[in-house]
């Protein structure tokens, strides 16, 4: 049923090519560095430069029990043969009253940023999440993230609330937005 959405190629704004595809379990270590380099180039995530410290066999078992999850999937965009944006939607459907929602969560290496990728990738995640029958998606974002902030508005975000202190980046406390998408 996944294969219905993925993998499936893109153009980028700079007429080069995004390949969205699911990841695998041989995806683990270059995920892993993916997450330990995008983490120190903003402040956004919620953790920093080698700060994702996940063992390697967690990785690839993490990746396992995503890919047999029907409505969870951990997102991959390729361009010209380089891990460039990792995204993910996950449901919460080991319990019936929450499993109609699911966290959706996106970055892009900076080096990429403003080519289109980032929006690209949402989209894909929100016709996921339609086809696989979820209703809403939630994520939380700093409050100063004007860049993610415009793009999930504009793809229908609205906010739901204030989380004041949500982050505590180097003893400085950083608020964030609570954010649902109505499927
Ligand atoms: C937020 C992020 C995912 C956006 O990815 P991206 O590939 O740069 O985004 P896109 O190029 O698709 O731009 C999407 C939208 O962002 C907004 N945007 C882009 N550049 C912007 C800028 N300089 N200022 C304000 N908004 C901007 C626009 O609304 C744009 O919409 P458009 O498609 O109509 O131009 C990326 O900047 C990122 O990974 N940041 C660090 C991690 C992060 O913040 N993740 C989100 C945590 S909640």
């Amino acid at each position: 049923m996944k294969g219905k959405f993925f993998p499936v190629e893109m153009r980028r704004k700079d007429g080069g090519s995004l390949l969205l595809r699911e990841a695998e379990e041989g995806d683990a270590g270059a995920v892993l560095a993916y997450l330990n380099q995008v983490g120190g180039e903003s402040d956004n995530l919620l953790f920093g430069r080698d700060e994702f410290a996940m063992p390697l066999e967690q990785e690839r078992q993490w990746i396992a029990s995503l890919r047999k999850q029907e409505k969870s999937i951990l997102l991959l965009g390729i361009c010209e043969d380089e891990l460039s944006s990792v995204a993910s939607v996950s449901a919460f459907d080991r319990r019936e009253r929450i499993a109609h929602r699911a966290e959706v969560a996106v970055s892009v290496k900076k080096a990429c940023w403003g080519l289109g990728i980032g929006r690209a990738v949402m989209e894909a995640l929100i016709r996921f999440a339609r086809g696989q029958g979820l209703e809403i998606l939630q994520l939380d974002v700093r409050a100063d993230n004007g860049r993610a902030i415009a793009l999930y508005e504009s793809l229908g975000f609205e906010t739901l609330g204030r989380y004041r202190n949500f982050l505590k980046v180097q003893g400085e406390y950083f608020d964030a937005y609570c954010m649902n998408l109505y499927l």
